[in-house]
């Protein structure tokens, strides 16, 4: 176990102050990477120290991740009244007030749990305490599949009996009992009374004998005459995880409902934004309200930002269907965070409707040998730049896909490996945090359900991207990366009322998150 390491990260332009940044141990390995995982074990684990806003408006919070050294390491800085006009100028602008925030997170998936279950019992509590504790990175938002996805060990469905239209048959999985329920039960529980924890639910795939081509995958769509039976379905897993002591605040209609148009490898199922106009209106919306589930969100597209706003908008035209519905939730896939204003138009045709980015994930990073490459910081960067492009542009959140993988990317039934934050090495009952799980605490750990997004100005994004938030105690937090290999001075602003500068110079490849009094 390495000792409690002291390193010099930020100079402060201003003045003489030198800061030392101190960081909570890192159990540190490499795999070829550009940088390096965290390994825990339940006796050891990098837990973060508290870090609080100063109250003396002189002085700031700074807390610091960063390819060579810092993982969520807190100090503090000093204010200074000149301006550092050489560098890179970041503005908070408090007047203009944008998306209030909903939260942050991953998915419980059933791969999640079934390497969550292979640890001991001490492993896997410091593996839900690094994601769900005070000393953790605080996730606010989760979601769970509605039964199977690509990140289970095989296709099924609640209700699995051909022909059972009335559900007589509904029951939860052998995978809900031993992966998903228990482990959202001890989520639930380290949050309490110290933080909110949301989870809404999202079907890959209805029953294969719902489906017009009798197959949880391939091309297929919801046969027109079970658009009834299937509404309750939504019903009965609602109701079935709240009876387990699990509450459901919202459901997606369908994960990615345009791959189900192809011959898809995996759980899907076709929906046109017609179809998914009429049946939430005629069906899904109505009954929600029967079954007194009125307040569970209804977010509808969960697919790429390719669709917007054109999706979204042939549901919400509809008077009777814009009731029902609550939210669009977006994934990151395809967009290379490219045309983010099509967020903005969404936003701007349909202002009382969230914006929520329910999916993203990165394929794995492998050597030339085929050998799978933790501790990669691009797959760091490629989450913050997309979460702070998103959050700039009306989303109200960021929501991870698989929360924990295996050393192989999965399992996953149509061997569909893809990289995780967490990644569980079950030989040796330990864990690796990766450079993509503190960047997901950046986020998760300091901008918090209820804090809006608040308008801010920079002289020079080619290097530094930013994202700034209110808080209700008056705390601005502002989250910037520097993707350069060089450091780059920045001095910016946190209240536009007091002539006040944090100047600072900010390491290669490094990530912050400030924390200021106004
Ligand atoms: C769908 O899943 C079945 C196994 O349940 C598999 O045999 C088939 O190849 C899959 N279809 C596609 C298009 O991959
Ligand atoms: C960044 O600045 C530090 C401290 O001034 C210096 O030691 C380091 O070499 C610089 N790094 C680069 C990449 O210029």
């Amino acid at each position: 176990m390495a000792g409690r390491l002291q390193v010099t990260l930020l100079q402060l332009v201003w003045g003489t102050v030198l800061l030392q940044l101190a960081y909570a141990q890192c159990n540190r390995a490499t795999f070829g990477s550009d940088s390096f995982v965290c390994v825990c074990s339940g006796s050891s684990c990098d837990y973060m120290s508290d870090a609080q806003r100063p109250n003396d408006p002189s002085y700031f919070t700074i807390v610091s991740t960063d390819r060579d050294n810092a993982r969520l390491g807190v100090d503090s800085g000093l204010l200074s009244p000149t301006q550092n006009t050489n560098g890179v100028i970041i503005n908070v602008d408090l007047s203009v007030r944008y998306q209030t925030m909903i939260g942050f997170g991953g998915a419980f998936t059933d791969s999640t749990g079934i390497n969550v279950a292979k640890l001991s019992a001490e492993t896997q509590e410091s593996l839900l305490r690094s994601y769900f504790a005070p000393e953790g990175i605080r996730y606010s938002l989760c979601r769970v599949p509605i039964a199977g996805s690509d990140f289970s060990t095989r296709p099924y469905s609640y209700d699995d009996v051909p022909g059972d239209v009335n559900l007589d048959n509904f029951a939860l999985a052998e995978e809900d009992y031993l992966y998903k329920l228990p482990f959202m039960k001890r989520a639930l529980e380290l949050v309490s009374g110290t933080s909110d924890l949301k989870f809404f639910g999202s079907p890959w795939a209805p029953p294969a004998w719902m489906k017009t081509n009798g197959m949880a995958n391939g091309s297929g769509s919801l046969l027109p005459e079970m658009w009834g039976p299937y509404s309750n379905y939504f019903v009965k897993f609602i109701s079935a995880y709240q009876n387990e002591g699990v509450p459901i605040w919202g459901v997606t209609t369908q994960n990615e409902p345009m791959t189900g148009f192809y011959d898809w490898p995996w759980n899907t199922c076709a929906w046109t934004a017609e179809d998914q106009r009429d049946w939430i209106k005629t069906n899904l919306g109505p009954a929600f309200v029967n079954a007194g589930y009125d307040d569970v969100k209804i977010m509808v597209l969960d697919h790429n930002r390719e669709f917007l706003p054109d999706y979204p908008a042939a549901i919400l035209t509809d008077p009777e269907t814009y009731k029902y519905v609550d939210g669009i939730a977006v994934h990151w896939y395809s967009d290379n965070n490219d045309y983010p204003d099509r967020l903005t138009s969404t936003h701007d045709l349909f202002p009382d409707k969230f914006l929520l980015y329910t999916e993203s994930c990165n394929g794995l990073a492998k050597d030339g040998n085929g050998n799978n490459q933790f501790g990669s910081w691009q797959h760091a960067q490629d989450y913050v730049v997309n979460i702070l492009d998103d959050v700039t542009h009306y989303s109200t959140g960021w929501v991870d896909w698989n929360m924990v993988l295996d050393m192989q990317g999965g399992p996953s039934w149509v061997s569909n490996f893809v990289d995780s934050p967490i990644i569980v090495n079950a030989a040796e009952d330990t864990f690796y945090k990766q450079p993509m799980f503190y960047a997901m605490g950046h986020f998760s750990r300091f901008v918090l359900p209820g804090d809006v997004a608040v308008r801010r100005w920079i002289s020079d994004e080619s290097k530094i991207r930013v994202a700034t938030f209110l808080q209700s105690d008056n705390t601005v937090v502002v989250v910037l990366i520097n993707m350069a290999e060089e450091n780059v001075s920045i001095s910016l602003q946190p209240n536009p009322a007091v002539d006040m500068y944090a100047n600072m110079e900010i390491p290669p490849k490094s990530l912050h998150t400030l924390l200021f009094a106004i």
